[in-house]
Order: structure tokens, then C-alpha cells, then sequence
């Protein structure tokens, strides 16, 4: 659905529960991962972009201490009074919301009571961040509702917050980063130490990134997340540095007899990912296709055995993909994401496109039973204002 059509859907269904049109609209983008997975909460490197799937807001003040939201996704409506310490509750998708005013109030901004209706086009829990889309577009409406501009950083970190207290994930800082900073046509290579954002530009017409959604996501995600990070905390200890993103093979290498094998495994994934999102970046700069397709199929097998965070219909797509193949024009593909399902990313020719599509889809379901859902998206720009 384009970005047109929520921005009138949701002024409608404003309209139609409210009495009048929305005063603002404001529209933040979901992301995809190129590469650089579990990465961020280590202080390394990641390469994401924002895609073309946007999470909606309509709304108004109104003129009670109270908030009320509609969500045209799910048909859910949520009414919560305005504490002075917002809390968790019903329904879920609510907290995401909650999270971000908590945020604005605990940095003193008063905020009023406000109806708002909610579309997106960012498929749930398929690892392009609907959550973070969700937040970010909340703090974007938060700040026109109270009148001040958060520093984009700032902002980011605020949404990260709510996703670890309101939602529960102990997430990095790459998804809010990139739904708030995104550009058009270019990728951004983060380092998620310092914040220094370098961009990257993404404009061969020849090359277009395909997203392959698995339509699958398995229980373990949340807990095995959270397992993860607290993994490479300890890896990091016993390394004796702040976090992986100071280690190198080498002294990894050097500790392989204290440590115990899975921490090894995953500050190998974590060490050898840094390096490969680096070099992916100059590969995508300089349109080195074959090398980007290699780092990616690498990152795959990476996550895959060393973190085990991939899963059988992942691991179908890009076994399929490898079948395809360059000459197929199929550059290269990864599971993208936390995660244990989602969404794979892949580096396709333009001209095969619709081929690839088409082949994909009828493959994996074979393989699978399941449909997949799959669409191209080029590199968007960030959370706006629209009205
Ligand atoms: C989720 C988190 C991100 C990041 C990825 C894995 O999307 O929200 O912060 O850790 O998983 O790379």
C-alpha cells in the first residue's frame, strides 16, 4: 500500500472517530539489514537502510489528560489516562506508544492528551523493525504535540528505551537509528561506538535489494535475543575488553582454551561480522557486486553456525538463492534482523527481478509449504512530517 493511501486511510478513520480531520500526520520507515547482524549491542558496525514499508500517525490534541489510539492494522482502539509515570498495558502494540511518552515525560516535556490512528505497512515481527517504525513515529508525533524537536540521537536512544522497559528486548540502537536517519538511495554504515553515520550511496539502477519474507517467526526470538547479548557481555569478560568490538581474531584466538566453546563461537560470529560489514561497505560504494554477495552469503553461515539464530526456512532461502546463483542474477542473501525467522535480504540484477521472484517463491513453497512474500525496496529517507 503506498504511503498516500495510509496517509488518507488514517485522516478518514481520524475524521470518523474524532469529529474532524487530524492536525498532523507523520510517517517513520521500517528498515532491512544488509549486513552487520547482531552487531549494534557490541559497539561494531552495521549497514541498514530504511525501507519503502512506513508505520502511519494521525492525530490531534484532545482535551482531556487522556490518550486514545486507533490501530487500523489490528482494529484495536487503546485508552490510557496521561500519570505522571505512564505505564505498560493493553493491548500489546500500545507499550511501544506508552514507552515513547514515558520518554518525553521523563525528559520534562509536558505532554497533552491526544487521539491518534495508526497504520502501517511494516510486516509484524518479520525483522524489518515494525516496532521501532511504531516508536519512531510516536516521537515524531510527540514532538509536534509538544512543540519541541528532540536531537535525532537523542531521539533514537529515547525509542531504544521504551523497546527495553515497555516491550521487553534489550535491543542495539540500529533500528530507531536508521527509521530516524535514513536517506534516500543510500545505505548507512553506522558504527554504533561512536554514532558516526557514514553514508552510502546506493544508486546502480542495475542492482535491487529483494526482500524475502519467510512468513515464519518462531517463539525463541525475545529470549534467545536477550540470551545473545548477555553471551557476548561475557565473551567480552572473559576477553578482558569492553565489548567485542575491541577483539580481534587473534586474541580471540589466544583465549580458545579458556573459554568456554559456545561464548567462543559467538564472539567469532561478532568479531569476523564487524569486519565483513566494513568491507561490504566499500564493496556496495564501488559497486564490487560479486564481493558484497560474498560477504553477505558469509554473514549467513556466520549467524547460522556460530550464533544459531537462523532457522530452517531461512536457511531454505538462502540455500535457494545460492542455487540460483550469479548467473541466475542472484548476487547475494542473508537472513536479515534478530532472527529465529523474518525476512531474508538479497542483492539481485534488476533485469531478474521478476524471474527471481517468481522462482523463489514457487521453490520455497515447495520446500516449505509456506508462501513467502516477497518485494523490492530502495534505500528511503527517514520519519517526516507529512501534514
Ligand atoms: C533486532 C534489534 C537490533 C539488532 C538486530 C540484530 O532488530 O532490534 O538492535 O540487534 O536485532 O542485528
Amino acid at each position: 500500500m503506498s504511503l498516500e493511501t495510509m496517509t488518507q486511510r488514517s485522516a478518514e478513520l481520524f475524521a470518523k472517530c474524532v469529529g474532524h480531520p487530524p492536525k498532523w500526520i507523520v510517517a517513520a520507515p521500517g528498515r532491512v539489514n544488509l549486513i552487520g547482524e547482531h552487531t549494534d549491542y557490541n559497539d561494531g558496525f552495521v549497514l541498514p537502510m530504511a525501507i519503502e514499508r512506513y508505520t502511519v500517525i494521525a492525530a490531534d490534541r484532545n482535551k482531556f489528560r487522556q490518550v486514545t489510539l486507533h490501530s487500523l492494522t489490528t482494529g484495536e482502539s487503546a485508552t490510557f489516562p496521561l500519570r505522571a509515570d505512564v505505564e505498560r498495558g493493553e493491548p500489546a502494540w500500545s507499550n511501544y506508544v506508552r514507552g515513547v511518552i514515558a520518554g518525553f515525560q521523563q525528559r520534562k516535556l509536558k505532554v497533552p492528551g491526544f487521539d491518534a490512528v495508526i497504520d502501517s505497512s511494516v510486516p509484524f515481527g518479520g525483522g524489518l523493525s515494525s516496532s521501532a517504525a511504531l516508536e519512531v513515529a510516536a516521537a515524531t508525533m510527540l514532538e509536534l504535540l509538544v512543540g519541541s524537536e528532540l536531537d535525532p540521537i537523542e531521539k533514537a536512544l529515547l525509542c531504544q528505551k521504551a523497546e527495553h522497559e515497555f516491550a521487553g528486548v534489550p535491543c542495539g540502537i540500529m533500528d530507531q537509528f536508521t527509521s530516524i536517519l535514513g536517506q534516500q538511495n543510500q545505505a548507512i554504515l553506522l558504527d554504533c561506538r561512536t554514532r558516526v553515520a557514514e553514508p552510502v550511496p546506493m544508486t546502480d539502477p542495475d542492482v535491487t535489494v529483494l526482500i524475502i519474507n519467510t512468513n515464519v517467526r518462531h517463539k525463541l526470538a525475545d529470549g534467545e535475543y536477550a540470551k545473545r547479548r548477555a553471551q557476548c557481555e561475557a565473551a567480552a569478560r572473559s576477553l578482558k575488553l569492553p565489548s567485542l568490538r575491541d577483539a580481534s581474531e587473534r586474541e580471540l584466538l589466544a583465549c580458545q582454551s579458556s573459554m568456554d566453546e559456545v561464548a567462543f563461537r559467538r564472539a567469532r560470529h561478532v568479531i569476523t561480522e564487524n569486519k565483513r560489514t566494513q568491507k561490504a561497505a566499500r564493496a556496495v560504494q564501488t559497486s564490487d557486486w560479486e564481493s558484497a554477495g560474498r560477504f553477505m552469503y558469509a554473514s549467513h553461515a556466520s549467524l547460522r553456525d556460530d550464533y544459531e539464530v537462523s532457522c530452517r526456512e531461512l536457511d531454505a532461502v538462502v540455500e535457494l538463492a545460492q542455487g540460483i546463483g550469479e548467473g541466475g542474477g542472484m548476487l547475494g542473501c542473508r537472513m536479515t534482523g534478530a532472527g529465529f525467522g523474518g525476512c531474508a535480504v538479497s542483492l539481485v540484477k534488476t533485469a531478474s527481478v521478476p524471474h527471481i521472484t517468481k522462482q523463489m517463491a514457487d521453490a520455497y513453497e515447495k520446500k516449505t509449504g509456506i508462501q513467502a512474500t516477497i518485494f523490492p525496496s530502495r534505500p528511503a529517507a527517514g520519519a517526516r512530517v507529512l501534514k
